[in-house]
């Protein structure tokens, strides 16, 4: 969680210091606290008024400027929970290296006791430079935590490598880095989406499920330490950096993918939609219509969740319950007929909860126990569905 967390903000000189204007905004956004260190070279990129703007705060850039009565390269990083360098340009960087300190950044950089997260970027040929590349290794080594540059067009004009993450993922990674890892060393089993249930060879049955609500527990238990297999069935893509993904289509291909992870797991989340029915007879070819009604015979599919019910030892199990009518009575009779531990029941009907909106309305049930929720994002439920697991 962001949310409350002091960052400060070292930029150095770089075009790509517009982008962390973005960044800035990104950041207060979540809920951080900024206080923000430019370069003279980072002043002649952007301006620090336009960094004020949108981080909110001061902006400091010149050692003996301004009031002394706080020694301010002390001050800020006793301040800060993590010191974030982005960008960081290969001058910085050498100077850090050699803990020179002959500007606010650097110097407060050398005053850094705190954790320092770093988002280097430069031209290729500097990046690939063996002192740069020394000077990486080195500050690795100490402890500095490197959000790698990726590759592209850069301001020079040329393809490669030295281009500063994108801010979301700079947001994202202060987001895991931030997130408790309280699910460490547990093996969690997250399904999410539809399945698919052949028809004949260009048809199939599915339903409207997203995949949203799996997606951001795999997400968030990842974040959380845990070790996530994410069995998914068709659904838009999601990014989901990192986790171990195993794609599904049908009832069968969802169980048999959990199968293969259960008997070592400590928790199966069972958020997909399997399909409750499938056709008897799937034709290997495209039915032709022929002018009278076309009979499909559905037969009932495996119910997947009530096979792991019987199947588990020490296994937590959570279920969902999407229901249009009668929530927690039917809620109730899932949780006992599945041998489930806790059943996530939503409202299908409710304006706010069920498939493809991002947040939900939902009440957990236990076996002596029924708590409301009230409305939340569907990562803040991720959230609190994965703290029944702690
Ligand atoms: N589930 C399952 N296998 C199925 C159907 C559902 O494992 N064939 C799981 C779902 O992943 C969910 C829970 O069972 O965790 C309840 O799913 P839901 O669709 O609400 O209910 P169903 O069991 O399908 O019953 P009904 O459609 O009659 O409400």
């Amino acid at each position: 969680m962001i949310k409350g967390k002091n960052i400060l903000l070292g930029v150095s000189g770089g075009i790509a210091a517009y982008k962390v204007l973005d960044l800035c905004s990104r950041l207060k956004k979540e809920g951080a606290n900024l206080k923000i260190i430019m370069t003279k070279a980072a002043c002649e990129f952007v301006s620090p008024l336009s960094f004020e703007t949108m981080g909110k705060c001061l902006v400091y850039s010149d050692m003996f400027e301004g009031s002394h009565e706080k020694v301010h390269h002390i001050e800020l990083p006793k301040w800060a929970d993590v010191f974030l360098v982005a960008p960081l340009s290969a001058n910085t960087l050498a100077k850090m290296t050699y803990g020179i300190a002959d500007n606010m950044l650097t110097a407060s950089l050398l005053a850094c006791d705190k954790d320092i997260i770093v988002a280097p970027t430069m031209n290729t040929n500097m990046l690939n430079n063996k002192a740069t590349q020394n000077n990486l290794k080195t500050i690795k080594e100490r402890g500095v935590h490197i959000i790698n540059p990726n590759s592209g067009l850069l301001a020079c004009d040329t393809r490669g490598d030295g281009r500063m993450e994108e801010p979301v993922n700079i947001v994202r990674y202060l987001d895991y880095y931030f997130t408790k890892k309280d699910l460490k060393g547990k093996k969690i089993i997250v399904s999410a989406g539809p399945t698919v249930e052949p028809i004949d060879y260009v048809r199939f049955i599915t339903n409207k499920s997203s995949g949203k609500m799996g997606y951001n527990i795999a997400i968030e238990a990842f974040k959380r330490g845990a070790d996530v297999k994410l069995v998914s069935g068709p659904v838009n893509p999601i990014k989901t950096n990192g986790i171990d993904k195993i794609n599904i289509r049908t009832n069968l291909e969802l169980k048999e993918a959990i199968d293969k992870e259960f008997d070592d797991c400590d928790a199966l989340i069972m958020s997909a939609a399997p399909t409750d029915y499938k056709v008897r007879e799937v034709s290997d070819k495209k039915i032709k219509k022929n002018g009278d009604n076309l009979n499909l015979e559905l037969i009932e599919n495996i119910d997947i969740l009530k096979y792991f019910g019987n199947k588990k030892d020490k296994q937590v199990l959570i279920g969902f319950a999407a229901e249009t009518d009668d929530l927690i009575k039917n809620a109730k009779i899932k949780l006992e007929s599945k041998k489930a531990d806790y059943i996530i029941a939503n409202d299908l009907k409710k304006k706010g909860a069920g498939f493809d909106v991002d947040t939900n309305i939902a009440s957990i049930l236990s076996k002596d126990k029924v708590e409301k929720l009230d409305i939340m994002t569907k990562k803040e439920l991720a959230n609190k569905i994965l703290d029944l697991l702690v």
